[in-house]
């Protein structure tokens, strides 16, 4: 994790440092720092917390001066939040900025303490400082670098600044940078939403380059030969960026999911990527991914296996890139992903695409490192999300997985009582859904002063769960478990106590009784019951209710989920917890 931001260019250095970082800190907000020179003298800043203390100080310090600069703000990997640990790092006549983890740092550290050398932080950042500086005393700027590169091992985005010189350095390895060009000004950061107010224009850099941004012009070495970068162009809108009149991210990334979810659905109906959709020509699917990714995988394993007749498993990529793999010569593995780059779903896709099994994404952030190297790719375009919790791209990842299960089912003639249409009613339902405020408050005054939680389904709703309650324990901090309604009594339930909530999801008739009785198992022991069901199953009395339409079973889920979101946001605005960033968590995760 941790966000990476350079500039050098005619504009106020700081300025477009702390716009980056404020762009960035989703990535992690541990600390934060920059550092800005003119070529002769270099001048540093660094504090504990968010961007907004690192503000406070700079205006409170004498104005730097100079016509470049980095900045970074930090998720704690090596060592705590702490002034040291913070970035940038000063060694000698090195300051750098780094994103990712040195798996060999204490070996490099040990030979340089023999050196001579003294560390302050506990991080494998200032030891990356202490080899340049070192390499320094013997080789000139650019072999050094490329001696460094070598001796790494772990990975890393680095912003490099060295004393005397008048140029940004950087390299990278498993961790994203790319290098935003305007006329006179360049960029260089960990995702385009920190320099797309001032250019769209961008390239990814490999990594076998090394790039020296200079006052004037720029170069990409690759070992020691020049090349030539072809330029890209992000169609993000840098507005997406603001929050309007909402007070917070997480609430204007919901009430966009109407609007990105009518845009994804035109886009499969105008016939974009339309094949990728058809998964008839496998038999075995694995769906690979992190936390909701993971949780969207789920409700597209259900609906693949149930509509489509093919046997889908879901990993965490976590475990998957370590466990055994057995594949079959019509097996393919879809990796499923907002950010692009979270590092165990790119450690899982680079080893399945070693084995020659192919690869699908469905990813949301197109300039990223999963988006060119998965074999196909369907990109969700939910835009870019700001909140830590993800909400409208979840529900993109969905959509997804539903037209697949739809048009597989329909290529392979199991099914034909579902239209597209059916699928074009529901961003319009789904507005509706939330509008109605009031019903998600109302629950959340239910919850907000709970320790614990527990959400329980069966089949698809138990996926519909598990999403409720990551939401919920993430931006509320209250201990919430999703369950599969029936295990409860293996154990768990001896957990539940006199107001303990439990919610129910209930979206299928088939198992609407069934999931009702194991709810009563609890009631009969204390809790508090709350049912999130349809219009047509709706004949429950006595309990809290959230109730959405009935559509056809492709699509229910897509209009259930969103209110178990708005749940999670109001419970979490009314305990005053940091709703866009929560403690602990940062949103790309880009370390293992
Ligand atoms: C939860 C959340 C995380 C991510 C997970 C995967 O709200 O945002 O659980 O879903 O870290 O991230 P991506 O989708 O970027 O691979």
């Amino acid at each position: 994790m941790c966000g990476i931001i350079g500039y050098i260019g005619n504009k106020d250095v700081s300025e477009v440092l702390f716009h980056g970082l404020y762009s960035l800190e989703y990535r992690g907000y541990d600390s934060a720092g920059m550092a800005i020179s003119d070529g002769a003298h270099l001048k540093t800043l660094k504090c504990v917390g968010r961007v907004s203390n690192l503000e406070d100080n700079y205006k409170n310090n004498e104005k730097f001066n100079g016509f470049f600069g980095i900045a970074h703000t930090r998720w704690a990997t090596n060592g705590g939040a702490s002034f040291e640990n913070a970035h940038p790092h000063t060694v000698g006549k090195v300051t750098l900025v780094h994103n990712g983890i040195i798996e060999n740092a204490d070996s490099i550290k040990s030979s340089l303490i023999n050196c001579g050398y003294h560390f302050y932080s506990e991080t494998d950042s200032e030891v990356i400082a202490a080899f340049l500086d070192n390499e320094l005393k013997h080789n000139n700027i650019f072999k050094s670098i490329q001696v460094l590169r070598k001796s790494l091992k772990g990975s890393y985005a680095l912003g490099i600044i060295i004393d005397g010189d008048d140029c940004i350095y950087a390299i990278r390895k498993d961790s994203p940078l790319l290098v935003g060009v305007n006329q006179d000004e360049f960029f260089l950061a960990s995702d385009i939403s920190a320099f797309l107010r001032y250019t769209n224009k961008y390239f990814l850099l490999e990594e076998t380059e090394l790039v020296v941004l200079g006052k004037d012009d720029f170069k990409v070495y690759k070992d020691d030969i020049v090349v030539s970068k072809e330029f890209l162009t992000s169609n993000s809108e840098s507005h997406s960026l603001d929050k309007l009149d909402y007070d917070h991210y997480m609430l204007k990334e919901i009430m966009e999911e109407p609007i990105v979810l009518k845009n994804l659905i035109d886009s499969y109906r105008s016939g974009e990527n339309i094949d990728l959709y058809d998964l008839s020509r496998y038999d075995e699917i694995h769906i690979v991914a992190c936390g909701s990714a993971m949780y969207a995988g789920l409700i597209g394993q259900s609906l693949i296996e149930e509509e489509a007749y093919i046997k889908v498993n879901v990993f965490p990529a976590s475990e998957y890139r370590y466990k055994k793999k057995i594949f079959n010569s019509k097996s393919l593995v879809i990796l499923v992903s907002q950010s692009g780059e979270t590092a165990d779903t790119i450690a899982a896709m680079r080893e399945v695409k070693n084995m020659n099994i192919p690869t699908l994404g469905i990813i949301n952030n197109p300039n990223s490192t999963m988006a060119r190297e998965c074999d196909k790719v369907i990109l969700i375009n939910a835009g870019i999300e700001v909140a830590v919790a993800t909400t409208k791209a979840y529900i993109n990842q969905v959509c997804v997985f539903a037209l697949m299960a739809y048009t597989t089912s329909l290529s392979k003639g199991i099914s034909n009582d579902v239209s597209l249409d059916d699928f074009d009613s529901i961003p319009v339902l789904l507005q509706n859904i939330l509008d109605n405020s009031h019903v998600y408050k109302e629950v959340a005054k239910d919850l907000f002063e709970h320790d614990s939680c527990f959400f329980i389904g069966r089949g698809i709703d138990y996926a519909i769960c598990m999403e409720g309650s990551l939401k919920l324990k993430e931006v509320s901090y209250i201990h919430s478990e999703a369950y599969q309604a029936g295990e409860l009594k293996h154990g768990t339930i001896s957990l539940i106590d006199d107001g303990i909530p439990v919610i129910a999801v209930i979206s299928n008739s088939f198992l609407k009784d069934k999931t009702l009785a194991n709810l009563n198992e609890t009631l009969a022991r204390g809790a508090y019951g709350i049912v999130v069901t349809t219009s047509e199953l709706d004949d429950l009395k006595d309990f809290r209710k959230v109730l959405v339409p009935t559509v056809n079973r492709f699509c229910q889920s897509l209009l259930i989920v969103p209110t178990l979101q708005l749940i999670s946001y109001y419970v979490s605005l009314y305990r005053g917890c940091d709703i866009d960033k929560p403690k602990n968590l940062a949103k790309s995760v880009t370390v293992e």
